[in-house]
């Protein structure tokens, strides 16, 4: 496949505004501005059938024309570049390796949903990347691309860029916006939904770095072009995160609904050591459930990895080969929720404490008989039950490692140490 969001990166000047506008940059944005109206704009992204990249696959023209088309106060666009899914690194790309790109797909989604505010909220260990956006925007101001009249219209949009303090459940979309209004990011119960009241009680939408790099193309090349790749109501280019066991680790762009057996073994080089298996594979970041090696002939895309009984979500492919102890990879990402845990909910809050709890005795060789049994009904219990997903981030993979790889923790049950032969983490501390 052509290269489209990528299509820079191998150019080593990829990040200044010089490169980006020799290779075409800025023309998709005067071309919304100068001759389509916002509808027009919506209207085109939706008849494109883009879906969002940051996790969930809401189809993204919808989510804007949910937004008012008057009103007496202003509506806000945020750009969510929080990224901190486990094994998820694409808009770090972007934003490191073509952030007018991004900035160009800011403006044109601002343009369209009638925002002249627009925030871009950075992952605060992203210190280069935040650097390197904010010359970026620097550059995009003085050439008039930030700011009143754009082209000589009445478009003025400005871009805000806000670096926050390293929390993940600050990439959720409610609690980044209360991140943002300066307080302690806590998730908000919806409804409301941020199109009706979301950053400073204003209409609001939300939309991941990936989603707004796919949109000047959008608005250059047409929606007809743009549904053309991909698969019927899963279309567009993918950036793809490929990493854990295999050979060439990276960031993939290639068609959604790429079959994930061709991601790992072909673009990937297979697995990194020889003489190894293939074990599991985790397709959408850490919160989605896991696959066995079976069940690898799927396409990486919304709809058929739904089928599949797991997700898309972020899209970090994380491979494990025969060496990994299942039980051990799930304590960690089971220490991960209990630690970025807001604590507003109780199942979450205790839940996600108390799988690590039994992960790690279990991990230990101490576990009893019923502890398969408890994560299982813990994680029941916790999924649907909260104000945000990440209750349910916890408990899904925790699902689907117990019941997949069921055997692997009985065999973990009273043998006094993990049988894998590889040391568990160091025991957690509650404190932590
Ligand atoms: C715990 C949690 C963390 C999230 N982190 C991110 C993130 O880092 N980046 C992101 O774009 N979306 C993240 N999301 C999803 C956002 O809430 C939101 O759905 C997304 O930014 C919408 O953008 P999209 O429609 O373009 O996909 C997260 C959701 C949850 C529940
Ligand atoms: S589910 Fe967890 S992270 Fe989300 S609001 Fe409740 S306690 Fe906070």
């Amino acid at each position: 496949m052509e290269k489209i969001l990528l299509r820079n990166i191998d150019n080593d000047r990829s990040h200044t505004l010089e490169a980006y506008m020799a290779a075409g940059g800025y023309r998709a944005l005067e071309t919304a501005v100068k001759r389509h109206t916002p509808d027009e704009i919506v209207g085109m992204v939706k008849d494109s059938e883009l879906r969002g990249r940051g996790g969930a696959g809401f189809p993204t023209g919808l989510k804007w024309s949910f937004m008012p088309k008057e009103g007496d106060g202003p509506s806000y666009l945020i750009c969510n570049a929080d990224e901190s899914e486990p094994g998820t690194f694409k808009d770090r790309l972007i934003i490191e390796r073509d952030p007018h790109l991004l900035i160009e797909g800011t403006l044109i989604a601002a343009y369209a949903i009638r925002a002249a505010t627009a925030f871009i909220y950075i992952r605060g260990e992203f210190v280069r990347g935040h650097k390197i956006l904010a010359v970026a925007l620097e550059e995009a101001r003085a050439k008039n691309f930030i700011g009143r009249r754009l082209f000589g219209t009445e478009a003025g949009i400005d871009i805000i860029l806000h670096r926050g303090a390293g929390s993940y459940i600050c990439g959720e979309e409610t609690a980044l916006m209360d991140s943002l209004e300066g307080k302690r990011g806590y998730p908000r119960l919806k409804p409301p939904f941020p199109a009706q009241q979301g950053l400073y009680g204003c209409p609001t939408t939300v939309n991941n770095v990936e989603t707004l790099a796919n949109v000047p193309f959008i608005v250059e090349r047409g929606a007809e072009w743009y549904r053309s790749i991909g698969r019927p109501k899963n279309t567009g280019p993918k950036l793809y995160c490929l990493s854990g066991h295999v050979r060439r680790p990276g960031v993939y762009e290639l068609p959604m609904g790429v079959p994930l057996r061709e991601l790992i073994f072909d673009h990937g080089g297979g697995l990194s050591e020889s003489g190894r298996n293939l074990r599991a594979v985790i397709p959408g970041g850490s919160s989605v459930p896991v696959l066995t090696a079976e069940e690898i002939d799927v396409c990486m895309d919304f709809d058929s990895l739904a089928k599949a009984g797991t997700m898309l979500g972020s899209a970090g492919v994380i491979v494990m080969d025969h060496t990994v102890c299942m039980v051990k990879s799930l304590l960690n990402l089971a220490r991960f929720y209990a630690h970025e845990s807001c604590g507003q909910c109780t199942p979450c809050r205790e839940g996600t404490g108390w799988l690590a709890k039994i992960l790690q005795r279990v991990e230990e060789g101490k576990g009893t008989g019923n502890d398969l049994d408890l994560l299982l009904s813990i994680s029941d219990r916790m999924q649907g039950n909260t104000i945000c997903p990440l209750a349910d981030a916890a408990a899904m993979p925790t699902r689907s490692f117990v019941t997949k790889f069921r055997d692997e923790f009985e065999r973990h049950l009273g043998a006094g140490s993990c049988p894998v032969g590889r040391p568990g983490p160091a025991r957690m501390s509650l404190a932590e």
